[in-house]
């Protein structure tokens, strides 16, 4: 009921999270994605799929992420291209991960339906710290790519995915060294973001810092606000 009602007062939703490795923004999209019955588009479980499936983007992509650096804007920016129209992106979408360079940022401006107007932009804030200690404690499911914390969201059985089935693993590159890595692609690259979007699109800052729940009520208000 809530969902539907939220899908009513949207013509198109169309979202960007923003924020640190750890934030949540991964977490949080499938939520907002399957409340607003749109599709959650995360560029890098499209690049970890890839790399699954060693297609050529995934071999280009495989050596940057294992090291922590970003994937050249060209490829991003096409991948997102591509996806974006889709016949399921009609109706908006929940962008995961996209943009995070300014090149990234412009280049999603030049695709049909990509004026920053029309984007909510959120802004996940939350303590270095607390990004540690999420990073160190988070598990993977490498089959379906569901995510776990070991203390904060466990799965029902140890190291099992509560969804396939399969075991979980940690990501490589959330190994402390490459988490650092990614934390200063995020300052030197992404940060200017929230500037960039600040005067161009209707961006909100978003207390990542609580639980879950409380997380996801933050940004459905705020969606709301925003219809
Ligand atoms: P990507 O997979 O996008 O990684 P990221 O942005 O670094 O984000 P994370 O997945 O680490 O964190 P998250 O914010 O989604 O947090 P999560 O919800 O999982 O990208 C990986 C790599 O791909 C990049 O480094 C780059 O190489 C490449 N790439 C991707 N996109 C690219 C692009 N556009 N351009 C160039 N390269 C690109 O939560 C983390 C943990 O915390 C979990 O364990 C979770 O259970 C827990 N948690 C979540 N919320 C809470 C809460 N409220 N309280 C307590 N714990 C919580």
């Amino acid at each position: 009921m809530a969902a539907a009602s939220t899908r009513a007062a949207h013509d198109k939703v169309r979202v960007i999270f923003l924020g640190p490795p750890g934030a949540g923004k991964g977490t949080q999209a499938v939520r907002l994605a399957t409340h607003l019955g749109v599709p959650k588009i995360s560029t890098g479980e499209m690049l970890r799929t890839a790399i699954a499936k060693s297609t050529p983007l995934g071999r280009e992509a495989g050596p940057l992420m294992e090291q922590g650096r970003l994937v050249p804007d060209a490829l991003l920016v096409k991948l997102i291209g591509e996806r974006t129209a889709e016949g399921d992106c009609r109706l908006g979408f929940v962008l995961d991960g996209f943009p995070r360079t300014l090149p990234q940022a412009e280049g999603l401006e030049q695709m049909p339906g990509g004026d920053p107007r029309g984007f909510i932009v959120f802004d996940f804030q939350v303590p270095r710290e607390e990004l540690m200690q999420r990073l160190s404690g988070r598990r993977w499911c490498p089959s379906c790519q569901a995510t776990y914390h070991v203390t904060n969201d466990p799965p029902k059985r140890p190291m099992i995915c509560d969804v396939c089935g399969s075991g979980l693993v940690q990501r490589e590159d959330d190994l402390e060294a490459v988490v650092e890595r990614r934390l200063r692609e995020y300052d030197e690259r992404t940060h200017p973001l929230i500037e960039y979007y600040r005067s161009r699109a209707r961006m909100r800052p978003i207390d990542g810092n609580r639980p879950q729940d409380a997380v996801f009520q933050g940004l459905l208000q705020a969606v709301e606000a925003c219809a």
